[in-house]
């Protein structure tokens, strides 16, 4: 073919900074980590709630997916007020999730299966229940164990305010007033989040001792790395200040999520911890990682959390809030790669967890006002279209997969599950919900357990049927057996997409722009041109060979919603 088949696209007009990865070293530069939810993934014992040996048998379809990581959120004991986030012992496994031992075979076998294994560490605040807590509460005010959490004495002339004015990020006051041993009102304890999640003092080096044996702890056990909970969030201010005055036309609650400029988010002490960390994971071997989950803007503010003595990731949590739109994503990849190849790290790449509307659903919202992590809910305005979500969320997958460094997947976002929007108030768990007394669904609806078997009991979960959250019987059509094998299938669709990656080592590529207008994302990525439609009309293919596309093409029409990777001919 000759060379001006090209020229729909034309020359790339600009490389997007330096590279981000060190080609072969280091796996995590441009790995791509497989968030598994533990309590919703499968369940071995039939309880209705995943656990750690149905993780272990099912750990070989997420090998054929083709990730090189895997990520378990909490699986440790709590109460689960805050279905893990509680923790009230860091080195065990919870009885509902099985016991250390499971954990040893899970880890074995993914280990077989060439799988790294990165567990969930909750550093801000553990569980009431937890014995350091208790001691604390009986220990009395002035006490060393109270200073190992946020104890104050109140306002008011009998101390019967709280100390400052802070909400907490799931409703209602971030401190909670205790009753002392001798019957009487006493202190007042912080938990910006549930009131069963007390925060730890983290000027206290006590602390810091803990949370040393506690990455020990799981180092020896051959985890691969942490995933590190509310990274952002461990030091606060001293004097603990009031939060800055609403504006007008904000809340409190608002005011509170800013997280440049109130007293508990990224104060510039935190980082003191992960150089602390990334002393400890340097004594051990096999490149293990520590990734943030900070939620911190902008990107360059983030990319404090990766300097080269702290973290190797931070989640980029600006990339999943960018809406659908072509300008804004181009401005995002940039900034991305910019912003943490500054500071030597890679960027990563996220679209779902387990805190946020599932985006497949997050995209086919007309609106896309709602905040990710708000939830959706029966009674909720804005209903997302589940066939343009679906279409959206595919196409937004295939360019993502695209990217330099390292993604992270959510389970079932394989599948294309949708956000599960009606679930009876009842069953719902998030303490967000409960909290705001129903004003905010939360985050139930992209927990709900993982359809594997379209006609078994619970979709394949386990086998008896039981499940902690209803999964929606049209799931049966999507369940991972339905779809495999099917080229037209979501799963099939992240199958060639991740074998490609690998193959094609996108992982190790650059973003040099090509101008195809202003609603198209498009790029060269090493031997690979990535086109990204979010306009209306279609786009025409220039000549190549098309390696992977998100949806159906139009004879070589790109049409709306698609992301398209072609090998250009040359
Ligand atoms: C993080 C977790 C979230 C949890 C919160 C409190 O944001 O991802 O699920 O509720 O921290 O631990
Ligand atoms: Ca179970």
């Amino acid at each position: 073919m000759p060379n001006e088949t090209l020229s729909p696209i034309g020359a790339p007009e600009r490389v997007s900074h330096a590279r981000a990865s060190q080609p072969g070293k280091e796996w995590w530069r441009t790995a791509v980590i497989y968030q598994i939810y533990p309590r919703s993934f499968a369940d071995a014992n039939g309880d209705g709630i995943g656990d750690l040996a149905g993780i272990t048998a099912r750990l070989d379809s997420l090998a054929a997916l083709g990730v090189d990581a895997v990520w378990l959120s909490p699986f440790f004991r709590s109460p689960q007020n805050d279905a893990g986030y509680d923790v009230s012992d860091y080195c065990d496994v919870d009885p509902l999730f099985g016991t250390l031992d499971d954990f040893d075979r899970m880890r074995e076998r993914a280990h077989e299966l060439g799988l790294r294994v990165i567990v969930d560490l909750v550093p801000n605040h553990c569980s009431s229940e937890h014995v350091w807590f208790q001691e604390a509460l009986a220990a009395g005010p002035g006490s060393a164990e109270r200073d190992r959490f946020m104890f104050r004495e109140g306002r008011g002339e009998n101390g019967e305010l709280p100390p400052n004015n802070w909400q907490s990020i799931f409703g209602g006051p971030a401190w909670t007033r205790v009753t002392e041993a001798d019957g009487t009102p006493g202190q007042w304890y912080l938990h910006l989040f549930d009131s069963t999640q007390p925060d730890f003092n983290w000027k206290n080096e006590w602390v810091w001792e803990r949370f040393r044996e506690i990455l020990r702890f799981w180092l020896d056990r051959g985890a691969d790395g942490f995933r590190v909970d509310v990274a952002h969030g461990l030091m606060k201010a001293d004097g603990l200040p009031d939060v800055p005055e609403p504006e007008e036309g904000e809340s409190l609650a608002e005011a509170m999520m800013k997280p440049d400029e109130v007293p508990y988010w990224a104060q510039p002490e935190v980082h003191e911890v992960y150089r602390d960390w990334h002393r400890v994971l340097a004594e051990y071997d096999g490149d293990r990682v520590l990734c943030a989950e900070a939620w911190v803007e902008p990107l360059s503010r983030a990319a404090l959390w990766v300097r080269d003595d702290e973290m190797h990731q931070a989640f980029n949590f600006s990339y999943l809030s960018t809406p659908w739109n072509a300008p804004k994503l181009r401005t995002v990849i940039d900034e991305s790669i910019a912003a943490f190849g500054d500071v030597g790290a890679p960027s990563t790449w996220v679209l779902s967890n387990h805190d946020v509307v599932r985006h497949a659903s997050r995209l086919g919202l007309t609106v896309h006002a709602a905040a990710p992590a708000s939830g959706i809910g029966p009674a909720s305005e804005d209903k997302p279209d589940e066939v343009l979500g679906l279409r959206r969320a595919r196409a937004a997958t295939a360019l993502m997969l695209s990217l330099p460094g390292s993604a992270y997947l959510y389970q079932g976002e394989e599948l294309g599950l949708p956000e599960v929007i009606e679930l009876d108030d009842h069953v719902r768990e998030d303490p967000t919900f409960h909290r705001t007394n129903g004003e905010v669904y939360g985050r139930d609806g992209c927990r709900v357990p993982l359809p594997w078997e379209a006609d078994a009991p619970a979709f394949g979960f386990n086998a008896t049927g039981a499940s902690w959250l209803p999964q929606p019987a049209e799931w049966s059509a999507i369940a991972r057996d339905a779809q495999e094998g099917d080229p037209a299938s979501t799963l099939e669709l992240y199958r060639r997409a991740l074998a490609l990656r690998a193959e094609l080592r996108l992982g190790e590529g650059s973003v040099a722009w090509i101008d195809l207008g202003d609603d198209v994302v498009a790029f060269r990525t090493g031997e690979v041109v990535v086109i990204t439609n979010l306009g209306d009309g279609a786009v025409e293919l220039p000549a190549g060979e098309v390696l992977l596309a998100s949806g159906p093409l139009d004879g070589r029409a790109v049409p709306t919603d698609t992301t398209v990777w072609l090998r250009p001919t040359s």
